[in-house]
């Protein structure tokens, strides 16, 4: 009875609330729409499709004329209230603008980056950070984040894999869902909530070698098995708008892409809100070859289906406002397609509520948005789950209550800024806490701290190394804290080298051989290649760049205060040479074999990664048994329930995060060998056992035939359970028809 329960109310969730929440239509609101259409010149609804940077256009006048739609790159109540007013009360239709910003992992209140919180697992907590950093953005006058990157990747030379989720499309699409909803609040028109913006649209994460703003040349099966289902995920999340990428695809640059743009997002996904260009990504479709000058980039553009032209530099300048009236009036794009497009950000615009409150209303928003104390505890949580433990040798971690001395070395121990990491909005280093300071909070009143800088991110200054390996020396045991500078990930961030940046490594070297016990917390932005470190130092800690609350979470998971819980959502390689590596690969006709040299793999290295997908330690260990299937067979349409006990089999309290991955055995098309359809995170005290169940829901096992036709193969899944993509429990069933 409890699961025919449990089933209609997904069948209740599936027909009548997600249509609800979704972006859709409202005939009332078409109706205004239509009559404010009706009264456009051609100037004015280019204006709307027009997006300026503040700093490149400053003035009033443009806004009073109507030639604006939108702009990006200010912030502040009162500043942005002067510009709604030129357009709400001095423009001769009173549209107002809709202004926007990358709001991407907190605005005052500073998150872990999303490759960060991804590694929580934790969706609603993730969710819950998206509402603090609208709720913080709406009171500065923003409406419109650029926001969420659901960029997938395989390739950690790539700087702006610190932007994502990661690797996987099942978890990408969760936290997308996940950060839309939590952006657009529970409606676009309440005061606390922005709209959203899902980018870059599509496969900009598949660059070439993982170099910054390069080609991607995909299967229509890769493209819509991987890179296009977190933006579906947040197109069904009703995502207001979406970002239209710098990349080429295929040879089509993602910005003059109709078949993705058109034909997928708008026909097939019936997409309601509008899509905007990246920074100029209209302009550079000369660049890309594939446009002359810049009314041949507008056209094509425009035509397959960018909708507002963010406008990029002085230098770059525009597009849409110089050209497009000119290709209407050549006849070259039908003033029917230029009104579609004026709908679709009229739309966004009412459901924002904009028009019925243009103004930043501070007092108000004020007195109803959570208190700081609420922000910051919401921001140590995400942070202390962000952190993944990498290896714990010995039980080093949680440090010994006996220990009486600790030598605090490194670049970013002390660092307020970096941990910010890349697209901090609003960044307020003297709101960080460092690690120094959580641990000196934390610590020092019952032990000697011995802090040293040691060594600088990236030069190559040894002279410090001395002073350092003294601190070592003369304390218990050591905290180095090393990684990357915020700058080495994000916008163009392209790594070739994935080892720890300048001297770092050197310096760990040399404290090692001082013979203590050595605890290493990195802070990066993207997957190092850490196998010295691997292979000798006792901890590691990989915290990602975790915002405000840094240095309080790490000293919380050092004390054991919190048990880590994170798991990596992206491969680690152990050599950059493995790139592109990820778990859910393809198998070969020759899978490797040591002693086989005519298999696929390497003369110098093992196939296998660093640390897998998945993967994560904690204090306390976790076993999985007893996987029960409940059909060995049943037809394509049915759902099957798999559950498996989960025990906590150590000594501390603590949370796992259990992993569901399916495979198919044999079908038209090779599958993934594994591929992550569910996950859980279950807390359990010492010794205690809970039964968890997964539903397989006939969505899971859906997969594009060899016409490109999504169907369920019949024949054997295997279903895998376990705490990561390389550790599980195996058991099967069989679709029939
Ligand atoms: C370029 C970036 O690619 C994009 O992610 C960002 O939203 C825009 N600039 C605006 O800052």
């Amino acid at each position: 009875m409890g699961k025919v329960f449990t089933h209609l109310k997904l069948l209740l969730i599936y027909c009548f609330i997600i249509p609800y929440v979704s972006f859709s239509q409202d005939t009332n609101v078409e109706g205004k729409i239509n009559d404010i259409i009706s009264k456009m010149t051609i100037k004015e609804k280019v204006g709307q499709l027009s997006q300026f940077s503040a700093s490149l256009n400053p003035s009033l006048d443009i806004i009073k004329k109507g030639e604006v739609g939108s702009f990006l790159g200010i912030r502040g109540a009162y500043i942005i209230n002067q510009f709604q007013k030129a357009a709400v009360e001095q423009s001769r239709l009173s549209i107002p603008l809709i202004i926007g910003s990358d709001v991407i992992h907190g605005y005052k209140t500073t998150f872990p980056v999303p490759l960060a919180s991804a590694s929580s697992w934790d969706t609603s907590l993730i969710r819950e950070s998206a509402r603090i950093a609208a709720m913080e953005a709406s009171l500065d006058g923003i409406k419109w984040t650029f926001a969420p990157m659901v960029d997938i990747t395989h390739d950690p030379r790539w700087g702006r894999i610190v932007e994502g989720a990661g690797e996987d499309p099942f978890l990408g699409s969760a936290v997308s869902g996940a950060l839309v909803r939590g952006f657009q609040g529970d409606s676009l028109n309440d005061l606390l909530s922005l709209a959203a913006c899902s980018k870059h649209y599509v496969a900009y994460g598949a660059a070439e070698a993982g170099r910054e703003y390069n080609t991607t040349d995909l299967s229509e099966r890769s493209l819509r098995e991987i890179y296009l289902l977190p933006h579906k995920a947040a197109v069904d999340a009703g995502v207001a708008t979406i970002m239209s990428a710098f990349n080429s695809l295929n040879g089509i640059p993602a910005s003059a892409n109709y078949h993705t743009l058109t034909e997928i997002l708008k026909s097939e996904w019936g997409f309601k809100g509008f899509v905007v260009s990246d920074w100029n990504s209209i302009g550079e479709l000369i660049n890309h070859g594939i446009a002359v000058d810049k009314k041949e980039a507008a056209l094509k553009g425009f035509t397959a289906g960018v909708d507002m032209e963010m406008i990029g530099d002085s230098t770059s300048g525009d597009t849409y406002p110089s050209n497009l009236p000119l290709l209407v009036a050549e006849g070259k794009i039908p003033i029917s397609r230029i009104d579609e497009s004026v709908r679709r950000i009229l739309r966004v615009k009412f459901k924002l509520g904009l028009f019925d409150h243009p103004y930043t209303d501070t007092a108000k928003i004020k007195s109803i948005m959570l208190s700081r104390e609420d922000r910051d505890s919401t921001a140590l949580k995400l942070a202390e789950e962000s952190i993944v433990l990498l290896k714990n040798n010995s039980g080093v971690l949680p440090l010994s209550n006996n220990i009486k001395s600790i030598a605090v070395i490194g670049p970013l121990a002390d660092d307020n800024t970096d941990p910010l990491g890349p697209w901090a909005n609003t960044p307020q280093p003297e709101r960080v806490v460092t690690v120094l300071n959580g641990i000196n909070k934390k610590f020092s009143s019952t032990v000697k701290i011995n802090y040293v800088l040691g060594c600088s991110i990236s030069d190559d200054d040894t002279s410090h190394f001395g002073e350092a390996v003294n601190a070592a020396v003369n304390s218990e045991m050591v905290i180095f804290v090393a990684g990357e500078s915020s700058f080495m990930s994000g916008e163009a961030g392209s790594r070739t080298n994935l080892n720890l940046p300048g001297v770092q490594e050197d310096l760990l070297k040399r404290i090692y051989s001082a013979g203590k016990h050595v605890v290493l917390v990195l802070m990066n932005g993207r997957p190092l290649t850490i196998n010295w470190e691997k292979e000798n130092i006792d901890a590691i800690l990989e915290c990602w760049f975790l915002g405000d609350q840094s240095g309080n979470a790490v000293a919380n998971i050092l004390s054991g205060d919190y048990n880590p819980s994170g798991k990596l959502t992206i491969t680690f390689p152990r050599s950059v040479g493995q790139i592109p590596i990820y778990y859910n690969y393809l198998n070969t006709g020759r899978p490797p074999i040591e002693e086989d040299r005519f298999t696929s793999k390497y003369l110098d290295m093992p196939n296998t990664p660093l640390f897998p997908f998945g993967f994560g330690l904690s204090y306390t260990t976790f076993k999985f048994d007893n996987m029960d299937i409940q059909k060995q067979k049943l037809g394509k349409k049915k759902i099957n329930i798999v559950s498996i006990d989960v025990t906590n089999s150590g000594n501390m309290p603590g949370t796992e995060i259990a992993q569901l991955y399916l495979h198919k055995i044999s079908s038209g098309v090779s599958r993934p060998v594994k591929e992550l359809k569910g996950f859980q995170r279950i807390f359990l005290n010492p010794g205690e056992t809970k039964k968890i169940n997964f539903s397989i829901t006939p969505g899971m096992l859906e997969s594009y035939n060899t016409e490109m036709i999504k169907t369920i193969e019949p024949g054997k899944y295997d279903v895998m359970i376990g705490g990561s993509s390389d550790e599980v429990v195996s058991g099967s069933f069989e679709i029939v028809n």
